[in-house]
């Protein structure tokens, strides 16, 4: 109740015509946050002697839906629309402002491959599948600002924006913000992308897209420079005799992507299983490669009525993810989020479909960067395509040291982008630069010690090579 009171002042600080949209923001909140405060460890935690592997017709291989031709393209691509997750800022590669606006290729930002890809796909087949981009408060002003330069593009785009929810103190259970509009930002945050769901009921667009005879929403986070439309998935959904409401693209784990959610079985029911679920003592477990051998993605394939269903009937349930901050004030602060792909559960029919590893090209740091601008990758309208002339179809596993961190150091310690078609590792530590046209095979370690400094030449050839100070192996 105290809770309430103080949603209820919060809500008075905003002018008269903005009260509604904030008081239903606040009941999703109010309702995330009684849930956490009264479900007890034992409910919120998983039962690890239930967990079973996936069975195998749950977990699809994407071979299998590839050997199907495809016919009719346009009428596939009239019930789909493409939502982007673009609420996160590229803050951890030393960038302001949206993530979706730093440059990856030739000079093209995440927005701009993303909107590429669409155009050439309604050009080629001759139909409007939409573009929409969720926001959160952070990015939305300024991804508004940078949509204009696409007014002449033959995409619609829309945008909506996710909840804004209030940061709450440890100690009071309260919200640190007393006024809404005056606060700064570090008093509130976008609770997650399992938010996705009720922030595109509220904006009023799910029901549009519904009337328009839209029936699938492939949803992925716009930094995955590999979640393209896929139409064998498109078709699968739209014609198999099993009716999927979500489909979740998964792929092989490596020894690279430990972290990732994997898909199991769990009461009957398919759910994605994160590592904050997982007791300590079978984090080693969750991790090997041998018993759970896929992980998420967060390429997903979701039915509009179904999310509709789901959100009037209230049935939608996903984990809580208890974030705890600490404030530039010293105070001590929870957030709560939730992820999408957790709302798997909440569907009928769900699916998972193992794809090619291709589907997953994230750009979360700068060392995923250096591969994206490098000639592993050739750009094709928009797509990234690996470089036929690499002889194995991964890419190498990059570290680049802190000091490459920040996008802008980065590019100002590569005068070019080293050629990489042989390389299979890439280790870089301490005050680097590349020279232009440098080349890397094989295995490379670079270590400038504290107070050292390398500069590899231009034209150098290093192959199976380790550099450290002044030695040269
Ligand atoms: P992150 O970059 O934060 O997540 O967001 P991650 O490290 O890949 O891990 P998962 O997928 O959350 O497990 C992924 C995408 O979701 C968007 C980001 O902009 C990014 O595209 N996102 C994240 C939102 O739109 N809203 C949020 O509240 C959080």
């Amino acid at each position: 109740k105290t809770l309430q009171k103080s949603l209820n002042k919060l809500v008075l600080t905003v002018p008269p015509q903005l009260q509604k949209e904030v008081r239903v923001e606040f009941d999703g909140f109010e309702k995330l946050f009684s849930r956490y405060l009264n479900e007890s460890v034992d409910q919120a935690s998983i039962d690890w002697q239930d967990i079973q592997p996936p069975p195998p017709e749950t977990v699809i291989p994407y071979a299998k839906l590839a050997e199907e031709e495809i016919e009719d393209t346009k009428s596939l691509l009239d019930k789909l629309i493409v939502v982007k997750l673009n609420g996160g800022l590229g803050t951890t590669m030393g960038c302001q402002g949206p993530k979706s606006v730093i440059s990856v290729r030739s000079g093209l930002t995440f927005l701009d491959l993303t909107i590429q890809q669409l155009e050439q796909l309604n050009r080629q087949y001759d139909c409007d599948v939409p573009l929409v981009l969720m926001n959160s408060f952070n990015t939305h002003e300024e991804t508004e600002k940078v949509l204009q330069k696409y007014s002449h593009v033959s995409v619609k785009i829309y945008n909506f924006h996710q909840s804004k929810y209030p940061r709450v103190d440890r100690e009071t259970l309260l919200p640190v913000a007393t006024n809404m509009s005056s606060q700064e930002n570090e008093c509130w945050y976008p609770p997650g992308h399992g938010d996705v769901y009720q922030s595109f009921y509220n904006s009023g667009l799910l029901d549009q897209f519904i009337e328009q005879g839209k029936e699938y929403m492939f949803l992925s986070n716009i930094d995955n420079l590999g979640a393209t439309v896929d139409l064998h998935i498109l078709k699968h959904l739209l014609t198999d005799q099993t009716k999927h409401e979500f489909v979740m693209e998964v792929t092989d784990k490596t020894r690279a992507d430990v972290k990732g959610g994997t898909l199991i079985e769990y009461q009957g029911k398919l759910r994605l299983l994160e590592i904050a679920q997982v007791p300590k003592e079978h984090v080693d477990e969750f991790k090997s490669v041998s018993k759970f051998r896929i992980f998420n993605t967060n390429n997903l394939w979701i039915s509009l009525p179904a999310v509709k269903r789901i959100i009037e009937d209230e049935t939608l349930h996903m984990e809580i993810i208890v974030n705890n901050k600490a404030m530039d004030k010293g105070i001590n602060v929870i957030q709560l989020e939730t992820a999408s792909g957790a709302a798997i559960k909440s569907f009928e029919g769900a699916q998972g479909i193992n794809v090619p590893r291709r589907r997953f090209l994230p750009v979360k740091t700068t060392s995923d960067l250096l591969l994206v601008m490098s000639d592993l990758f050739t750009l094709n309208r928009g797509n990234l395509v690996m470089n036929k002339q690499r002889s194995f179809p991964t890419v190498p596993l990059v570290k680049l040291g802190t000091s490459f961190t920040k996008v802008k150091d980065f590019l100002t310690r590569f005068e070019s982008i080293p050629d990489c078609l042989e390389l299979d590792s890439l280790t870089v530590s301490g005050d680097v630069t590349f020279g232009k046209g440098v080349s890397l095979r094989g295995t490379v370690i670079i270590i400038a010690n504290h107070g050292d400094r390398i500069d590899i030449p231009p034209g150098a050839i290093l192959e199976n090579k380790i550099v450290s100070g002044n030695l040269r192996i």
